[in-house]
């Protein structure tokens, strides 16, 4: 069955991990629904071939960070889960203190009071004190907090396997069956 899924993307390293969940929903026909923060665009053009433009040529609904009138700002706005992938320390900081400036801090405080699935997937080593509270706190609010640390024991020949097996572990915490998306075994 089609899920609407909300995915953003944020200002920390690993944007390629963004672009291949996003590219994994579409071709197994989720609705994907897209938010590119300013500094999520910044590190999506260094680090990959993409831009927000072309996301949002795969993705069904692209909208501006700012925008706090579109849908995913009301809890009534129906979205089956939401992906922070990649999120900065800034952007869990708003999520864990409800300070929701933004459309992606918005929709994260949306999800969590509507009980829906909430995957946060930070990058930053090492950690401070702050960022550990900071994803105490929104675990306990009901978020899921998925390290973009990769596994080796699958012996990845590339980037591409590397990037997988966190995107195959976002999949399924987002509600989405094992069997839908094509699976390579518990990670
Ligand atoms: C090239 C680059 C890489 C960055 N990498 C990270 C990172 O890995 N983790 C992080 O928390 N912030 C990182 N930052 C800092 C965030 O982009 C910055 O805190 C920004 O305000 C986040 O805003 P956003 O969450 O609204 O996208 C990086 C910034 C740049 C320019």
């Amino acid at each position: 069955m089609t899920k609407r899924i909300l995915v953003c993307l944020t200002g920390a390293s690993g944007a390629i991990y963004g672009v291949r969940l996003i590219e994994k929903l579409k071709s197994v026909g989720h609705e994907v629904h897209l938010i590119v923060s300013r500094w999520g665009e910044e590190t999506l053009a260094h680090e990959t071939s993409s831009s927000r433009e072309d996301l949002g040529k795969i993705a069904d609904f692209i909208y501006d960070e700012m925008d706090l009138t579109a849908g995913p700002a009301s809890g009534s706005f129906h979205l089956d889960a939401m992906a922070i992938v990649p999120c900065s320390m800034k952007t869990l900081a708003g999520i864990a203190h409800g300070y929701a400036d933004n459309l992606v801090a918005r929709a994260a405080d949306c999800t969590l009071k509507e009980r829906r699935p909430l995957v946060i997937v930070p990058r930053e080593t090492p950690l401070n004190l702050i960022h550990i509270r900071n994803m105490e706190t929104v675990t306990e609010a009901g978020a899921i907090i998925l390290p973009a640390s990769p596994a080796f024991w699958h012996k990845p020949k590339n980037i591409d396997e590397l990037v997988d097996s966190i995107v195959d572990r976002i999949i399924p915490h987002l509600g989405l069956s094992k069997t839908e998306i094509e699976w390579k075994g518990d990670i």
